[in-house]
């Protein structure tokens, strides 16, 4: 029997027409069957402060995210690019949950994509030097990096086939990762 992983998915953007959150949501209907990417909104997630964290511990929001990362199999980042490199958002995202070597030995994966025709190249870079930094398990190969992607995108929905196939190729190699590196 195939076993079922759960994957917590990470948006770098708080756009309500993000077009990672579409991209997101495309991996999730063309994963495998026995991965459930759940997406957590970061919407709630306060800035990074080192005072409140020593004085009254992790925020609400913090905790929850905290919870949802240790729980998880495996992590999903995609990412926007912001002035060539990880949106603010994301950062401070992965800031709080890297506390206590929370994310030390998860099996993680980035995606990406942009307007233009580099596909958030340089900031899935710089990602991915925060992941390995942190000691994350960071899948090498295949990447996701979309150019145009607004233009493959209808009606909130990622159409462009060839898109959605490198997606579900990529998300096929992460189940075989994770479970590879299953503790
Ligand atoms: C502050 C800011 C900086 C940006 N810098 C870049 C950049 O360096 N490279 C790039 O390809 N796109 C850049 N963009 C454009 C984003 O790729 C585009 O807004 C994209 O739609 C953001 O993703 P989202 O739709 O998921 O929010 C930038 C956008 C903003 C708001």
């Amino acid at each position: 029997m195939t076993e079922t992983i759960q994957i917590l998915g990470l948006v770098g953007s708080l756009r309500r027409s993000s077009i990672h959150k579409v991209l997101l949501e495309a991996a999730q209907q063309v994963a495998p069957q026995a991965m459930h990417i759940t997406i957590f909104p970061l919407h709630d997630i306060p800035l990074y402060n080192n005072d409140v964290e020593v004085t009254e511990g992790f925020p609400p929001a913090v905790q929850v995210l905290r919870d949802a990362a240790a729980q998880a199999d495996g992590i999903i980042l995609a990412t926007p690019e912001y002035n060539g490199s990880v949106p603010g958002v994301l950062k401070n995202s992965i800031d709080w949950a890297s506390r206590k070597g929370l994310l030390a030995k998860k099996p993680v994966v980035t995606m990406g994509g942009s307007p233009g025709a580099l596909g958030a190249t340089k900031a899935q870079e710089h990602l991915r030097q925060i992941c390995l930094h942190l000691g994350m398990y960071l899948l090498p190969k295949p990447t996701i990096a979309v150019p145009k992607l607004p233009e493959k995108i209808v009606d909130g929905q990622l159409t462009d086939e060839l898109t959605r196939k490198f997606l579900q190729e990529q998300m096929e190699q992460f189940y075989h990762w994770v479970m590879r590196l299953r503790p």
